[in-house]
């Protein structure tokens, strides 16, 4: 138990992909696309694909194995896990699945739902735990597995995604509380923007009691909309959590987007005149991994040595609910 009103601090971060790599060239073999197209429009040049012997659980354990171990402690340390998914293996949840998997046993696991801003969700979240005192250290994992959800006849869409994890260790520290500033939103009245819904046929039971019937139908966007509401929403939203955090965009060493889209991340930069060097993108190397992506780009910029120890990054989830959130905090 951390002391009540205790900061926070982001001391471990890691990332596992599957092992598949499918590229443009591959994708023009399923639909009518090229890479001139999806490389000009997107940014995106490989996406990592799940096979049917890789789970979202495995993929969510080996990312937070990293993250434990960088963190410098164990899974039996751990007070909470929250996995940020919309493709769970279970629709009961995948959490206790990953919980199991790396040895947290005395941790309490669930999933949260909201899309593409899951993983800035659950670590605005996870850090309400950490500073109210009732958990010290928290495990917090974005990951999805699209691809088994997207329709590969629709060039609309399967040309965006890709599956991957990504996990951050979050630890109460009694000062200096690294997360200056959140802020999140919703606007369901625009959730026919982005969907994976389930839909079903209406089967008798018995007189007068019927069931729906179905499954779960692949996804659905409406990509202008999309990028629309992106390049609108995600300025305002990282203005509004900076305001919070008594900080000028100046003071920001890295702006850290979920990765939907290159031109969508050089759009808001611009709006906030951020240099594109202060961008964080490993778009072209992953596509849209839905909620691994944040986590997914900051462990590369992290391991790579960009981001050091005390650098100020403002970050941003946005995606389908709508859903869209900002968190601004100190790297360590
Ligand atoms: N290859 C070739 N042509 C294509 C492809 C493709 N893969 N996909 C669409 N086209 C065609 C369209 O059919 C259209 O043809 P038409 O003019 O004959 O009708 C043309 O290209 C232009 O289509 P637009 O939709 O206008 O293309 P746009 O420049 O808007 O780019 C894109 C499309 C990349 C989807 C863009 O709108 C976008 O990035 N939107 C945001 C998407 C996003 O971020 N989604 C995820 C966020 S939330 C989450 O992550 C879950």
């Amino acid at each position: 138990m951390s002391k009540l009103g205790a900061g926070i601090a982001i001391t471990g971060i890691g990332s596992a992909a599957p092992k598949a790599i499918l590229t443009n060239d591959h994708l023009s073999q399923i639909v009518e696309t090229s890479d001139e197209w999806i490389s000009s429009r997107t940014g995106m040049k490989k996406r990592h694909i799940a096979s049917n012997t890789e789970s979202l659980s495995q993929i969510s354990a080996q990312a937070a194995q990293k993250a434990l171990s960088m963190a410098g402690i164990t899974s039996a340390d751990l007070d909470l896990i929250i996995l940020a998914t919309s493709t769970p293996d279970d629709l009961f949840g995948s959490a206790c699945q990953v919980q199991n998997l790396i040895g947290a046993t005395k941790a309490v696991a669930f999933d949260l739902t909201a899309a593409c801003s899951g993983f800035i969700f659950a670590l605005i979240t996870a850090s309400q735990f950490i500073r109210t005192g009732v958990y010290q250290n928290v495990l917090i994992i974005g990951a999805d597995v699209l691809s088994r959800w997207v329709d590969w006849s629709d060039r609309n869409t399967c040309v965006l995604f890709g599956d991957g994890a990504g996990a951050v260790v979050c630890q109460g520290i009694e000062q200096g509380d690294r997360l200056l500033a959140f802020e999140m939103y919703s606007d369901g009245s625009q959730n026919d923007r982005l969907n994976l819904t389930y839909q079903g046929e209406s089967k008798s039971l018995v007189d007068n009691i019927e069931v729906n019937a179905g499954t779960y139908q692949p996804i659905t966007m409406n990509g202008r909309e999309v990028y629309r509401f992106a390049v609108a929403k995600v300025p305002e939203v990282i203005e509004k959590a900076m305001f919070r955090a008594n900080i000028t965009s100046e003071q920001i060493d890295w702006l850290l987007l979920h990765q939907a889209n290159q031109r969508i991340m050089d759009a808001v930069a611009q709006r906030l005149k951020l240099p594109k060097e202060k961008v964080i993108s490993n778009v072209s190397e992953y596509g849209n991994t839905s909620a691994a992506s944040i986590p997914l780009a900051l462990d590369e910029a992290v391991r790579l040595g960009k981001v050091k120890p005390g650098d100020i990054i403002a970050a941003s989830g946005f995606g389908a609910g709508l859903t869209w959130g900002s968190a601004i905090f100190k790297w360590g």
